[in-house]
């Protein structure tokens, strides 16, 4: 009888991922059955699909049908899939795995329950002593390899094992209880005992986490969470139908005073009357109310050292009523086929916008900026965005001034020590001349 068959491990841990990442808001207990033995086959579970006690106490006496049968129910305090995946080997790398011996003895004749009904308290125990019509004898594992067994009656054993605490890593604990079931399916091997183990826990680990973590919006999660902000949809500058330029920004701040009072002008729909396109030039002007004008001048060139096409912001109008405040902008630059983005580019604390008439007080202040003029290619998303931060962000600039500095100081130190001569002579007016006898 083919027995439901768990490849490997990278299997088990992926399946636990699914029914982790889809799980209902319903309490529920992961399930580990195996066997020296075959087990009945069980049809792979649905996604999200909680077994129900009758389903597995239809399954429980079908594996326990004929015969004696010695069970073994390792019983954790608390036991949720995130265990597994959380402590569990990552895929390909047995070697950090809480569950080294649990995932080895689920090599063999193995069913798996993900998702196990849970409504207060195990029916586990009280499942098994039904079907093999003994009451559960609680064994303590250091004990284990004293124990008498008649193999010739049904024996329910059970071994508690505590959940993580406050004293230890939770990692450490999971890993003393693997260390516990390999133990005892080694003394049961040893003794020639045919069995068969189930791991499970008397509650789930986490319940709390579960509510907030349940990813799927479904239903009455979906009534719960509050609508995120709209994001308002991006200025689009289209041509016969089709975008030609894009622009967002969170906001389009400009002041027109010395006394900083801002107008953010990413807040109103703009027309775009006079904007224009071509294959190697890009102007985009948005006219707002008030006779406010913000333009964006772009062309691309092919630059033979890069051996690729960029685009650059060449300048930035700003204009009000019949009054224009160049801004150069060369900096913001990109290949040809991404986006530019910047979470900030403004005229008075970056070099990215530069004012061409220098004695003005006017400033532009553009908070998450994006922009592309080119090469949209009839889509309405921006390509990959080519990001102003780029490698070095202020942290990492931090991190290599200061190394930079302790390796000067240290070059330095050496250099003194370096520097260091012993005394050819020592001066001591009493005593001989020391004399050092050369060596040819
Ligand atoms: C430009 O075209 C896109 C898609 O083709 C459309 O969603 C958008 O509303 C258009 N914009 C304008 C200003 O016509
Ligand atoms: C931009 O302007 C808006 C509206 O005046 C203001 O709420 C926001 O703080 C400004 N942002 C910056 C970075 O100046
Ligand atoms: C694009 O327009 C600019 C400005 O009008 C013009 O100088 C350029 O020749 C045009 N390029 C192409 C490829 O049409
Ligand atoms: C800025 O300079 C441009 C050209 O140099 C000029 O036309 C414009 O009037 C100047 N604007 C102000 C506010 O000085
Ligand atoms: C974009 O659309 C125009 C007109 O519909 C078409 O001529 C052109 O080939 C399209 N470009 C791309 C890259 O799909
Ligand atoms: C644009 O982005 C949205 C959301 O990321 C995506 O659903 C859509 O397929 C994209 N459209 C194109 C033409 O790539």
């Amino acid at each position: 009888m083919a027995a439901s068959l768990w490849p490997n491990q990278a299997t088990f841990i992926a399946v636990l991922c699914i029914f982790s990442s889809t799980r209902a808001l319903a309490s529920h207990v992961p399930l580990l059955i195996w066997s020296s033995d075959s087990l009945p086959p069980v049809a792979p579970p649905a996604a999200g699909h909680i077994t129900s006690s009758s389903e597995l106490s239809a399954f429980l006496s079908s594996a326990l049908s004929s015969g004696t049968h010695t069970v073994l129910l390792f019983l954790q305090d608390k036991l949720s899939q995130d265990d597994f995946t959380r402590y569990g080997g990552v895929f390909g790398n047995k070697e950090d795995s809480a569950f080294k011996n649990i995932e080895a003895a689920l090599q063999s004749h193995s069913v798996v329950f993900p998702a196990l009904e849970w409504t207060g308290s195990s029916a586990v125990p009280a499942l098994l002593a039904e079907k093999l019509g003994v009451s559960p004898a609680l064994v303590a594992p250091e004990t284990f390899p004293d124990l008498q067994m008649d193999s010739s009656v049904n024996n329910l054993f059970l071994i508690n094992m505590p959940y993580c605490g406050q004293d230890k890593p939770c990692r450490e604990t999971l890993k003393e209880n693997d260390e516990t079931v390999g133990q005892v399916l080694k003394t049961l091997e040893d003794k020639k005992v045919a069995y068969t183990a189930l791991f499970t826990g008397v509650q789930p680990s986490r319940v709390i986490a579960e509510l907030s973590l349940s990813g799927t919006p479904v239903g009455r999660s979906l009534l719960q969470t509050p609508a995120p902000p709209a994001v308002p949809p991006p200025i689009m500058y289209n041509v016969s139908g089709n975008p030609c330029i894009m622009l967002w920004a969170q906001n389009l701040n400009v002041s027109f005073t010395e006394t900083e009072i801002w107008t953010d002008l990413a807040q109103q729909t703009p027309t775009l009357t006079g904007s224009f396109c071509n294959a190697s030039n890009s102007v985009l002007v948005l006219t707002y109310t008030g006779g406010i004008t913000l333009s964006f001048f772009m062309s691309q060139r092919f630059y033979p050292v890069s051996a690729r096409a960029w685009f650059t912001l060449d300048r930035v109008l700003l204009q009000q009523n019949a009054v224009t405040v160049s801004f150069s902008s060369r900096l913001v630059s990109a290949p040809a086929e991404y986006s530019y983005h910047c979470q900030s580019v403004s005229s008075f604390r970056d070099a990215l916008l530069t004012p061409i008439n220098t004695t003005t007080t006017w400033k532009v202040n553009l908070i998450d900026f994006q922009i592309q003029g080119f090469s949209l290619n009839n889509g309405t998303n921006f390509s990959y965005a080519s990001d102003c931060a780029g490698f070095f962000t202020p942290g990492i600039w931090m991190g290599l001034l200061t190394s930079l500095l302790m390796l000067w100081i240290f070059v330095y130190g050496l250099h003194m020590i370096l520097q260091l001569n012993t005394m050819d002579r020592f001066d001591d007016p009493k005593g001989p001349c020391i004399s050092v006898p050369q060596t040819e």
